[in-house]
């Protein structure tokens, strides 16, 4: 099939590759000129593993190309929108800016009975709100939420859990979901679940997929506080209540809490469209879970100053991670990189060291000391804080070895990753979260 990919950020450039690599011919289009020349060398302009194969094969095979112009979605027949919906400045609500531009952009380029595809995830009622622009053409407006985790996004859009279709009622919407099914042919063929919707139910799937995954993990962050007056340890109670298959151990994992650019943002932007709704009082459940997952950032800073006797100001402090979560190196909303910079503004000597996302955090927040090499970070540490659990931290660490390059063997670990036993063995004062 020919298909267009419109927007390729994150989203939209590992759905083009991961398009092609199942056998389709795609063009991704985005205005951004750089990316597009980074794109069509087979260069990820991002961190993620097994996107720059994908693409790099894609582009050899002819399937995929990209380009700034969007006259070039007149040649494909499903037209895949994946742009972002950002937090809008100065609000909590989403800024639908791009997904209005990508959609009046490409509405003179479709050809009747052409599948538009929205993937970006958008308030419920976008798509309802879209649908009379798109069918003036002549062509059919779907929603497909997009579910990938960022780590995990190739595996994740070639072979996801579930795919859902958001259509117009009739045939019209019959005949759009057939398309999808043929796009998404080898997950089809595999009996992936395809749950066929109207638009608002395919709409509120994702942001009550991020929802439910945020409180989920707000919820051991709360137990984490409670445990924390109690002395009851937060990790052995999340494998206690996972082992009942109605709660499940996944996403139970507490610490410094959630970031990235998607649960901060779509839970705002959720609760922001209940109360248009007239239904804020659905969702406040959702500004708790902000508050209790901002509050874990305060936490791990107060665990920092404690562990030091009362200051952090001119002490070294090592923080080992910078992504807001292994295997990626996106720093949006990244807690870790929060709580460095909050031990900075306190007079903390901050070094930070991270396996991909250093180049993005020294951007943003020059003022903090950047090193590459674990080792090197690690020395003349008064402290040694874990804020994202890359392996490098986790399995690879010796506490022995690190031992060795410190000040002092003081360890808070925020995403109680380590193993506490392990390290208390070999001198270190270990802090968890949540753990006596
Ligand atoms: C999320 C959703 O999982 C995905 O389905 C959606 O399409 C986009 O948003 P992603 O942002 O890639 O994906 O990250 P995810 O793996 O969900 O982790 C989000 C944050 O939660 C990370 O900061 C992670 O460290 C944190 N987290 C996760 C916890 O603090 N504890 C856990 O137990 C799990």
């Amino acid at each position: 099939m020919r298909l267009s990919v419109i927007g390729c950020g994150y989203l939209g450039a590992v759905h083009a590759a991961a398009m092609a690599s199942i056998g389709h011919e795609v063009v991704g289009i985005d205005v951004d000129e750089r990316k597009v020349a980074s794109l069509s060398q087979g260069e990820a302009p991002f961190f993620e593993p097994g996107l720059q194969d994908i693409l790099q094969e894609g582009i050899a095979s002819g399937c995929l190309r990209f380009t700034t112009d969007m006259a070039a979605a007149s040649w494909a027949d499903v037209h895949f929108i994946g742009v972002g919906t950002p937090q809008q400045a100065g609000g909590s609500a989403a800024d639908l800016t791009y997904v209005n531009a990508a959609i009046d952009e490409l509405l003179p380029h479709l050809n009747r009975s052409d599948i538009v595809a929205g993937k970006s995830t958008v308030p419920v009622g976008t798509a309802a709100s879209l649908m009379e622009r798109v069918a003036a053409t002549g062509a059919t407006l779907v929603w497909n939420p997009e579910f990938l985790r960022e780590g995990w996004a190739v595996q994740d859009t070639i072979d996801p859990d579930r795919l859902v279709a958001g259509v117009p009622a009739g045939d019209e919407g019959q005949r759009a979901a057939n398309i999808l099914r043929e796009v998404y042919h080898t997950a089809v063929a595999k009996d992936t679940p395809f749950i066929v919707t109207d638009y608002a139910t395919a709409e509120l799937v994702k942001v009550a997929a991020n929802a439910f995954l945020a409180t989920k993990i707000s919820f051991i962050n709360a137990m984490a506080e409670i445990a924390e007056v109690t002395g009851a340890d937060v990790t052995q109670l999340a494998d206690a209540i996972g082992h009942d298959a109605r709660i499940g151990r996944r996403f139970l994992g507490a610490g410094i809490g959630f970031g990235g650019g998607c649960l901060p943002k779509d839970i705002r932007a959720f609760s922001a469209r209940a109360e248009e709704l007239g239904r804020g009082e659905s969702v406040t459940f959702l500004r708790e879970v902000d508050a209790i997952n901002l509050r874990r950032r305060e936490r791990a800073v107060q665990l920092v100053i404690d562990a030091l006797g009362g200051s952090v100001f001119k002490k070294n402090i090592t923080v080992l991670g910078a992504a807001f979560k292994p295997h990626s190196d996106d720093i949006r909303d990244s807690p870790a990189l929060d709580v460095a910079v909050r031990l900075h503004g306190l007079g903390a000597w901050v070094t930070i060291t991270d396996p991909a996302a250093i180049d993005n955090a020294s951007r943003i927040h020059p003022q903090l000391n950047y090193v590459a090499d674990r080792d090197e970070a690690l020395r003349e540490a008064d402290a040694v804080l874990v804020v994202t659990e890359w392996d490098e931290y986790r399995r690879e660490l010796d506490p022995h070895h690190a031992g060795d390059l410190v000040n002092q063997r003081i360890v808070i670990d925020g995403r109680n990753c380590l193993d506490a036993e392990a390290w208390r063995a070999a001198d270190w004062s270990y802090v968890g979260m949540g753990r006596p």
